[in-house]
């Protein structure tokens, strides 16, 4: 790298906290906050920036994303030779861990039972449901999924895994890309968290759900672009499915009158599973600056041609 300028592209009531939190972190860079960024830049920090940031900035040679996902980069241009980077854990593991256990454990032991029965002045126990019966099957174990699978597993589930190299997670039955169908098969909560790629799109579609076992459950918390959503609200409605939980959408926020909102069996929320922690995510891309100046390699380069 041969500049020591960084442009800073974040939306947010939080945007000056980032540029001076970034500033802190990277005391020998001129870092500048678009669309006063400097153009002579050589290195970015975005999320979701539009397509004039980077016409803006013709010289970068990396570009630091400031989330894990990269889709919204997908169909931006940039200088072919820079690098993109992505924030990899950063703390949102560990957040993902959380929401996931919660969701499969609040499906399992039925707490959506028991708010309508409270709603309802209803006092009833229902049959005890054993982890044994909910084998868990978990799309994507790179940096997040593979948390989720292990502490999963953990916690007593049977706990299934799939990813396009075979992977090796404790105490997980990993299956390669071609086991697809086997994977699906011996899974009955499906947890999603793949990247948002071209192969991935519209993969939990009629087809793919209603090969899980029955009633199978839907976790989705990478993007809402992977579920066929009337195919999820048909299998529902045919009890093929007992419901899901879902964080990402296809549009976000969500429509108000999206049938997602009124399903009850669904419940929603606001793309929180695993988000940017400032200081963790700021830290790491100046570790990653500091090793790329001093000549060293990185972790977290997408690879361009997997868009992921
Ligand atoms: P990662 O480390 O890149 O892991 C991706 C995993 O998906 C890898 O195991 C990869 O397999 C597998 N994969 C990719 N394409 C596949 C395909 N076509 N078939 C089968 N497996 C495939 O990503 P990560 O850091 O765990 O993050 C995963 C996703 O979570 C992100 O892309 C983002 O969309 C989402 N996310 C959501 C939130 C939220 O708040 N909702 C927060 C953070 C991240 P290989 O290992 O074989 O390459
Ligand atoms: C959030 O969705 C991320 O990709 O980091």
């Amino acid at each position: 790298m041969t500049s020591d300028r960084l442009a800073l592209c974040v939306t947010g009531d939080d945007a000056a906290d980032w540029l001076a939190d970034f500033r802190r972190a990277l005391p020998d860079l001129t870092v500048t906050l678009w669309p006063e960024s400097a153009p002579e830049a050589t290195m970015a920090a975005v999320w979701k920036p539009p397509q004039a940031f980077f016409d803006a900035h013709p010289r970068l040679t990396e570009i630091f994303n400031l989330g894990a996902g990269v889709d919204a980069l997908s169909s931006l241009q940039w200088a072919p030779t820079a690098r993109l980077i992505r924030l990899e854990d950063c703390g949102m593991g560990a957040q993902m861990v959380e929401y996931v256990c919660h969701a499969l454990l609040r499906h399992v032991r039925e707490f959506d039972h028991y708010d309508a029965d409270r709603l309802a002045g209803r006092w009833a126990p229902r049959p005890p449901r054993r982890p044994g019966d909910f084998p868990v099957g978990v799309m994507g174990l790179g940096v997040l999924g593979a948390q989720v699978a292990r502490t999963v597993a953990g916690l007593g589930f049977t706990v299934h895994g799939w990813s396009r190299q075979r992977a090796d997670v404790d105490g997980v039955h990993c299956h390669a890309g071609d086991e697809f169908d086997a994977f699906l098969a011996a899974t009955r909560v499906l947890v999603c968290l793949l990247p948002l790629t071209p192969q991935t799109e519209n993969l939990l579609d009629r087809q793919t759900l209603g090969r899980l076992r029955r009633p199978g459950y839907l976790i989705n918390v990478a993007r809402g672009a992977h579920v066929v959503d009337a195919d999820l609200l048909a299998l529902i409605d045919e009890g093929r499915m007992a419901g899901a939980c879902l964080d990402v959408f296809r549009s976000e926020p969500l429509p108000a009158d999206h049938p997602f909102r009124r399903c009850a069996a669904i419940t929603i929320t606001p793309h929180i599973s695993a988000q940017t922690l400032r200081s963790e995510s700021i830290a790491q891309v100046a570790a990653r600056v500091s090793a790329l100046i001093a000549g060293e390699t990185v972790s977290g380069i997408v690879d361009r041609s997997q868009g992921y």
